[in-house]
């Protein structure tokens, strides 16, 4: 299978995730501009995902200066600069380029070797990644229930991640541990990510799959065909608020109403400890065109207003559980997940 993101002596490699599921296409971004461009595109998304992008952008914008005898580290700190303009939601970007601009601040050695300790570090995110997502699978899976349904919203698979996902690695966890779920697919408007991306894989793993306007989540769940809900997160806050696609929030609010847990899975790398509670997360706001003009058909009226968020942050009272590398956060707070990271709980 194609992977999502490949880094090879200076240049990255794309699944354009813009493509599927018609076309499968790759594109080999050269210069840092290019990488920008994928992320802010959406040929590369998810959270994850668009951290290990943006960290192999810096070390091709390192190896591009280092072909031309230009400053490594300058072009580095600017790829740094760059890339951190392209999506605000997702805190997996910034986390990864902090983790190279670390790098970039401790330099003390020859240039050369500044390219391959970038490039040791983004290999280790990738890497880290496909670990945290291989744990959060078994984490989660025997939370589910065996023989039932689960819905799911966006893309959290093996397209958002360096590995098989989150949300998407608990239901396939749980489907080769042979309990037996189907998973219902959110269409996840305007941009399709659960048509054309969880539908693809589900089907490329042999996981029974339905597809769902993004409107029929709750009827299905009042006719009884849903029995627990499993999303990703692009950005978690210290109280266990969480930012995710636009209309995770009324799944959310959908599942309490129906007493069916909601459940939330991310790696550590998607908690963002600094902002107190959800309220603070940048939610990022995209062109109205993805709403007027999906797919290459217009569906509104010349000069419609539009309001397109990208994201909604559902509060963490909604949440049953977070399902991290670590294990899972059930009834998340402030305390239970400080104590889960390891790590002081963030002053209110
Ligand atoms: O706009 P996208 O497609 O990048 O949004 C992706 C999501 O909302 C995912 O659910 C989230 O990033 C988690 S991916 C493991």
């Amino acid at each position: 299978m194609t992977p999502t993101l490949r880094y090879e002596a200076g240049v990255l490699f794309l699944l354009d995730q813009t493509r599927l599921p018609t076309a499968i296409e790759v594109l080999e971004c050269r210069d840092v501009e290019a990488v920008f461009e994928a992320i802010r595109r959406l040929s590369v998304r998810g959270a994850p995902a668009i951290g290990c992008a943006a960290a192999y952008g810096v070390c091709v914008a390192a190896r591009r200066a280092e072909r031309s005898a230009a400053n490594i580290a300058e072009a580095a700190h600017a790829a740094c600069e760059r890339l951190a303009q392209s999506r605000p939601t997702a805190v997996n970007l910034f986390w990864a380029l902090d983790q190279l601009r670390t790098v970039l601040d401790s330099h003390q050695i020859a240039d050369s070797t500044l390219v391959e300790e970038l490039e040791a570090v983004a290999r280790q995110i990738e890497e880290d990644d496909r670990a945290m997502c291989r744990a959060i699978g078994q984490n989660g899976a025997p939370l589910l229930p065996r023989g039932g349904g689960v819905l799911t919203h966006c893309n959290a698979g093996a397209l958002a991640t360096a590995g098989d996902g989150t949300a998407l690695a608990v239901l396939f966890a749980a489907h080769e541990a042979g309990r037996n779920i189907h998973v219902f697919a959110d269409e996840t408007r305007p941009l399709l990510q659960g048509a054309r991306l969880t539908v693809w894989e589900c089907q490329q793993r042999g996981v029974p799959v339905t597809l769902l306007c993004d409107n029929a989540a709750g009827w299905a769940m009042q006719c009884g065909k849903v029995a627990a809900v499993v999303t990703g997160a692009d950005r978690i806050a210290a109280n266990g608020d969480v930012a995710n696609k636009i209309g995770t929030y009324g799944v959310a609010a959908l599942a309490a109403a129906h007493d069916i847990p909601f459940y939330v899975a991310a790696p550590s790398s998607t908690f963002d400890l600094s902002l107190a509670n959800g309220a603070a997360i940048p939610i990022e706001e995209r062109a109205a065109s993805e709403v007027t003009h999906g797919f290459g058909r217009q569906t509104a009226p010349d000069e419609t207003a539009v309001w397109n968020p990208a994201f909604d942050v559902t509060p963490a009272h909604l949440i049953a559980g977070l399902i991290t590398e670590r294990g899972v956060v059930p009834q998340p707070s402030t305390e239970t997940i400080a104590e889960h990271l390891g790590t002081a709980a963030v002053a209110p």
